[in-house]
């Protein structure tokens, strides 16, 4: 006997299901601009790799009609494929079965495939597309969000976790986006929210659109949830497969490697450089200068633009660079700057990439505005990251290394591997001009002229202090190099740091500064 007739009913099966809430719903999502859940997966996997599973879950709740409604695998896909070769564990929420809403089979499907990816020990990408906790399924939606911050959290440090925006993440849903290690957004599609502009509406008697609350440029200039932001769903899927190449698949490998290539870019580095300190200059331009193929790929980069982190290559494997922007306040460390960097670091260290800084700043940003914001505990985590980390460490001072940020931004007492610096670099307790007013306040006030002796005071302890020649002279610098020499000595430095072993003392886990 033929067993064509159980597979037709299989394939009659599966196409009900798979047409999702349906066609009105779809063109709902398509009219707002959005492609499908399935269509998602398809466009960022690699062709004919997606295994679906739990296609024919079902709910199972009873109230509020709930028993009449079918919802198709419902409102969410789950899967495995690839992405240029590497194994992934996906989830999509599919909007147009009851708003994406997550109820406690929704729930149970996501935590299986979370929990396959942690087992298997790759990365886990999740695609949020939903109205919050199903509304109908009452407690048990809470109970299900709880189980996917847990497993967030328990994943975190082990795999690499992406989250992609792309609708409504609403409500309690937003933390699991926030636990994870890399959240992408699309201009005019994401939006992320705590409060909605219903309940703002209620409670407080204000009209705000979703956009201005928590649209994708918000996340990605102000909050700093976002670290990526795209044009579209398609420009989004390429920068997810593009760290995907940048990224090993757990926390006990290594990024994969590629050919090793020179750079691109052909300006000499110390022609990027202005003769004038207080000159500013772009230091992605320096990166491009020195990494494979002059390929930068920049993380959060509209987030606190005054300090630059992202992945390169060198000699073909993945380094993690965190640099100050002088184009951007200087290249001050602030409280957001500090964020940015202790996370990024902190991620390099715990997926074994090692991480090259590139330091020209003139410290913590002064002011009441940042005193109040907590920039003492916020600039505490980049000491933190930096401190704990294991991994090869590398810092090459370009210019300005004054006080807290000398010592902030991978200095050798916080334990890096090696210290390079530029002739130009400045390195001392503060900036000449701040020194000398203090330090000779007297001398300037009680001399005939003023400013003529500020001026001189200014220039001697420049002479004394700002070079790197001071530091160098006890060792707190390995070298002192010319800026054309950068990459070759980040190379060389790098293949010698290749089988390095760091311990720290056993403990639970530290208590960082969050
Ligand atoms: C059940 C929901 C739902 C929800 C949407 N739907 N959200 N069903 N529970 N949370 C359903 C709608 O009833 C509708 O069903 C379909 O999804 C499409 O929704 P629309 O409202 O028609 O779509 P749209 O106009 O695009 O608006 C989308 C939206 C809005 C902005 C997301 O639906 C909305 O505000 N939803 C509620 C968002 C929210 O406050 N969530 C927080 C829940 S509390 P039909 O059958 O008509 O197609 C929460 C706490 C979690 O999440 C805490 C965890 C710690």
């Amino acid at each position: 006997m033929s067993l064509k007739k159980y597979i037709l009913d299989l394939r009659k099966r599966r196409e009900k299901v798979q047409q999702g809430g349906g066609e009105k719903a779809i063109e709902k999502q398509t009219a707002m601009g959005k492609m499908t859940a399935r269509e998602r997966i398809l466009a960022l996997l690699d062709q004919d790799s997606f295994t679906e599973y739990d296609l024919f879950v079902e709910h199972e709740a009873r109230d509020f009609g709930m028993d009449k409604k079918q919802l198709h695998g419902d409102g969410v896909i789950i899967g495995t494929g690839t992405i240029y070769g590497a194994p992934v564990c996906i989830f999509a929420q599919d909007f147009t079965v009851a708003g994406g809403s997550l109820g406690l089979m929704h729930a149970r499907k996501i935590t299986k495939i979370m929990d396959h990816a942690l087992k298997m020990r790759v990365p886990l990408i999740g695609i949020n597309d939903s109205g919050g906790a199903r509304i109908q399924e009452g407690v048990n939606s809470l109970a299900g969000y709880g189980e996917i911050f847990f497993r967030n959290t328990i994943a975190s440090g082990v795999i690499p976790q992406i989250s992609v925006i792309l609708g409504p993440c609403a409500g309690g849903a937003v933390y699991s986006p926030a636990l994870t290690d890399f959240v992408f957004t699309v201009d005019k599609i994401s939006k992320m929210f705590i409060t909605g502009p219903n309940v703002i509406k209620t409670v407080l008697g204000e009209e705000i659109s979703m956009e201005d609350l928590g649209g994708a440029r918000v996340h990605a200039e102000i909050t700093g949830n976002a670290h990526f932001f795209a044009n579209s769903e398609m420009e989004c899927f390429d920068q997810i497969k593009k760290l995907i190449t940048f990224i090993p698949w757990n926390n006990k490998q290594k990024a994969k490697a590629f050919p090793p290539r020179p750079p691109k870019f052909d300006t000499p580095v110390e022609d990027i450089i202005p003769a004038d300190p207080k000159e500013p200059y772009d230091v992605r331009d320096v990166i491009k200068a020195i990494v494979d193929d002059s390929d930068f790929f920049e993380i959060q980069e509209l987030f606190a633009a005054n300090i630059v982190i992202g992945f390169g290559r060198m000699n073909g494997e993945t380094v993690g660079f965190v640099a100050n922007q002088p184009l951007v306040l200087a290249g001050v460390l602030d409280t957001d700057s500090s964020d940015k960097a202790a996370r990024f670091i902190r991620y390099c260290d715990a997926f074994n990439i090692p991480i090259v800084t590139l330091e020209d700043m003139p410290g913590y940003l002064p002011g009441i505005d940042q005193e109040h914001a907590g920039v003492i505990r916020h600039g505490a985590k980049v000491l933190y990251a930096y401190s704990e980390a294991t991994v090869p460490k590398i810092t090459v001072i370009l210019r300005k290394a004054y006080g807290g940020g000398y010592i902030a931004m991978n200095s050798r007492h916080l334990h890096a591997d090696f210290a390079f610096a530029w002739p130009t670099a400045e390195i001392a307790v503060m900036g000449p001009e701040g020194a000398a007013n203090i330090i000779f306040k007297k001398e300037i006030e009680e001399a005939d002229d003023p400013e003529a002796m500020r001026q001189l005071k200014v220039q001697e302890y420049k002479e004394k202090f700002a070079n790197p020649y001071v530091a160098a002279a006890k060792g707190y610098i390995d070298s002192v190099i010319e800026p054309d020499e950068t990459r070759q000595m980040l190379l060389h430095a790098l293949e010698v740091s290749g089988s390095k072993v760091d311990y720290r003392p056993e403990k639970k886990h530290g208590i960082p500064p969050f």
